[in-house]
């Protein structure tokens, strides 16, 4: 009854060769390709991670935080003054993600100015990434036309840069160095 099984042993040996030898080659192949496949594997470090944030301008930042708590629950994470970028904004939670509200401390900001070009509404998208040193570095290799060539101190403290709108579809990228764990 279990003459029936004696190939199979074999057969899995020739696998397990098989795939032995395949895993053999796929080495050499990374090895004589070491340089291309290390530069990749660092390109890939860059990738964000999370969408950390999409930020809103707005005229009223007590009347938009209670838009969003009536018509959606969602809660305020944390205010916080950000007095080098004019701001007072309002971190509110929405899964593993947020809504960043910012409004102007006064219309000679740069949100102030962009609510009298272009009135309330869709501000910025902020990407979470695991170094920003080597993310701003990777952007410049590409010659991307960068807002902050080094990092500045954000909310809470955390170390951002932005990226030029003119850079992507118009749309203002915010990086956001974020711990990984
Ligand atoms: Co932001």
């Amino acid at each position: 009854m279990s003459f029936g099984m004696r190939p199979i042993p074999g057969r899995l040996a020739h696998c397990l060769g098989l795939q032995a030898v395949l895993a053999w080659i796929r080495c050499a192949m990374i090895a004589d390709w070491s340089d291309t496949v290390t530069h990749r594997w660092y390109r890939c470090s860059m990738l964000p991670y999370n969408l950390d944030h999409v930020a809103i301008a707005v005229e009223n930042l007590d009347i938009a935080i209670d838009g969003y708590r009536t018509l959606f629950n969602i809660e305020v994470l944390y205010r916080e003054v950000v007095a080098d970028q004019g701001v007072e904004e309002a971190m509110l939670a929405v899964g593993g993600s947020c809504v960043q509200l910012l409004a102007p401390l006064n219309p000679d900001t740069p949100v102030g100015k962009f609510l009298a070009t272009r009135g309330e509404g869709l501000h910025h998208l902020a990407f979470a990434v695991p170094d920003i040193i080597a993310a701003l570095e990777h952007l410049k290799e590409l010659d991307a036309e960068l807002i902050d060539e080094t990092p500045r101190i954000g909310g809470r403290g955390a170390r951002i840069a932005f990226v030029h709108p003119r850079e992507l579809t118009g749309t203002l990228i915010e990086l956001v160095e974020v711990s990984g764990e």
